[in-house]
């Protein structure tokens, strides 16, 4: 092995699809979308990101339903024209001109729909397992807010759970027919499947609710259904949180259900944290002052991976969230706590990060020492420090600094 190390070197899937090395560009969205239509730009970002030197790369969150968006920027697999065909045609291939892995990452937001995202009526409820809302606070103020953004949404009849699985499914077709390698589930976040899976926002007493492994079942099928129809080489994964949203449940809980997740045969499993209700996949594991250990470990969730590890010693594992050296990233995958590196924030502000940052294929050699970028500190808008809610005041920061990288990557079209 050269000087680069662990994270030079190829990675063979189960799926047989093979990563160049081990860095994925992880999942932002990238809003640049109108009416769940991509646009120019979008292609053009993604062409951007197909010549960094990446192993793969994931697309942000393509909404399942139009009805229900993450923002009004999103894009959704819905309505599809020819000419919108073409540009994720165009997408895919611009993502695999220099060899990376395509990735589409598929979501429904459930709750976390805010009012105006999706094609929905305006009195029209969010959709969730449960009708438990958001919870950024106590106080009466904060709980208004939360009732005009999001407001309290209708717990999913079979029918509609029925529904939601189908439209991961043609998400999944659609992505196969447009030359992606694969789709990576959404599970994570605080969105409606991460949602499923916590008790805390998962309170039904039917098939999909009850115990973790019941919590797990809309995935469970979900899985099942896109395997029937995309074949055994089209790579389908999952993305979900660390123990942390669930604090209720407990790790053994989550690991459970990580197990189930696991016999179902995902490609890989990606592991990130935190919801809007606490970014923790923006600040890391003990937002708001990182640990030292944190900071000097990088990764965010590299315990939990490892606990994942050790029930699980061929699974191929992705974690997300800390990463900016090489040395950290090396190290993560020397400890076995992950097979590949996901990125975000670094890939936003430096798009061909492999090459530039990490020195993979590049000319000259990169030492440890220079192999690495720090994040600047993003400025939080003046009223935050003032706001009495903490809570809430926690999660607008988490959106303040999305949105200084999402507009990094709109950025990218211009150069
Ligand atoms: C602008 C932006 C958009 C994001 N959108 C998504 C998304 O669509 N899907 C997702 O799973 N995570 C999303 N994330 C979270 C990232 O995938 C990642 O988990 C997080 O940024 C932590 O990794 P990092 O420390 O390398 O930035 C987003 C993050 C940012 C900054």
């Amino acid at each position: 092995m050269n000087q680069l190390g662990e994270v030079a070197t190829p990675l063979t899937l189960p799926s047989g699809l093979v990563l160049s090395n081990r860095l994925v560009k992880a999942a932002m969205a990238e809003q640049l979308a109108k009416n769940g239509q991509a646009s120019s730009d979008l292609v053009r970002v993604y062409e951007r990101w197909g010549q960094g030197g990446w192993g793969a790369i994931m697309t942000g969150n393509v909404m399942v339903d139009e009805k229900y968006m993450g923002s009004p920027q999103d894009t959704a697999i819905q309505n599809k024209s020819s000419a919108e065909i073409e540009k994720w045609h165009k997408i895919a291939s611009g993502i695999k001109a220099q060899g990376a892995l395509a990735l589409m990452q598929i979501n429904h937001p459930g709750r976390q729909s805010p009012a105006g995202a999706g094609s929905r009526g305006f009195l029209e409820k969010n959709v969730a397992p449960s009708a438990v809302p958001i919870n950024f606070g106590e106080s009466i103020v904060v709980k208004t807010i939360v009732k005009l953004l999001f407001g309290t949404p209708a717990e999913m009849s079979i029918i509609q759970v029925q529904t939601v699985i189908n439209q991961f499914v043609d998400a999944a077709k659609f992505a196969q027919q447009t030359g992606f390698d694969g789709v990576t589930i959404h599970a994570a976040h605080g969105y409606l499947l991460s949602d499923f899976l916590s008790p805390k926002s998962n309170t039904r007493t039917d098939d999909y609710g009850g115990t973790p492994e019941k919590r797990a079942r809309i995935i469970v099928e979900i899985i099942r259904a896109i395997r029937e129809v995309v074949g055994a080489t089209f790579s389908v994964s999952v993305k979900m949180n660390s123990s942390d949203q669930q604090h209720d449940a407990g790790s053994d809980a989550v690991l459970r259900q990580v197990d189930v997740l696991v016999a179902e045969g995902v490609d890989f499993l990606e592991i990130s944290g935190g919801s809007y209700e606490n970014p923790r996949m923006i600040g890391g594991d003990e937002a708001p002052a990182k640990s030292e250990r944190t900071q000097k470990r990088e990764a965010f969730f590299l315990d939990f991976a490892l606990a994942v590890r050790e029930r699980h010693p061929t699974l191929q594992l992705m974690l997300t969230g800390g990463f900016r050296t090489r040395a950290g990233m090396n190290s993560a995958l020397i400890s076995k706590g992950c097979d590949m590196i996901g990125v975000g924030r670094p890939a936003a502000t430096v798009p061909d990060f492999p090459c530039s940052v990490v020195g993979i294929e590049a000319q000259k050699e990169v030492s440890d020492a220079e192999a690495g970028m720090q994040l600047e500190k993003i400025k939080e808008p003046w009223f935050l420090k003032h706001l009495p809610f903490p809570q809430l005041q926690r999660a607008l920061a988490g959106g303040a600094e999305t949105m200084y990288y999402g507009q990094k990557i709109r950025d990218m079209v211009k150069a």
